[in-house]
């Protein structure tokens, strides 16, 4: 079965109680759950994982290259702040679609800029958790050929 890498970045742990005007209710674990059960209905495995720190998200990021067909990141404020993350990226070759739950260019400038998005396959932002469905179901088509 394809299987696909869901890397989540800082802060997102704190779902559901951080911020909720701006990110919602769900929680990390309900953001698990949509993806996993949108990765079975598209046949698709799903390794779900979220780490507050920029080198175990350069890690996870290698790891899928030996692992998986693809990535759905949401690397949080490290999207605005990472060159070792969109270097990773490159570095392994593996498609990525960068998520966010917010809608970054309806935010502050400073969140306008994604070091990710000239290097991803493409970018979903402002749907809330339907962001991550929508992700992988593009993912999934890609990969699909
Ligand atoms: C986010 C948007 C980022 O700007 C922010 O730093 C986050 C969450 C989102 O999913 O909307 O941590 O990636």
């Amino acid at each position: 079965m394809t299987s696909i890498l869901v890397l989540n970045g800082p802060n997102l742990n704190l779902l559901g109680t951080r911020e909720p005007a701006v990110y919602g209710a769900a929680t990390l674990a309900d953001v698990r759950t949509l993806c996993e059960e949108t990765g079975a209905r598209l046949g698709l495995s799903i390794d779900f994982r979220q780490s507050n720190h920029e080198g175990a998200l350069v890690d996870a990021l290698h790891e899928a290259r030996e692992r998986h067909a693809g990535v759905v990141l949401n690397a949080g404020a490290y999207t605005h702040t990472s060159v070792a993350l969109r270097d990773a990226i490159t570095a392994i070759g593996l498609p990525v679609v960068e998520v966010h739950l917010s809608n970054i260019h309806a935010r502050e400038p400073f969140r306008h800029h994604s070091h990710i998005a000239p290097v991803a396959l493409g970018m979903i932002c402002g749907f809330g958790p339907r962001s991550y469905a929508l992700a992988i179901e593009a993912l999934g088509a890609h990969l699909a050929g």
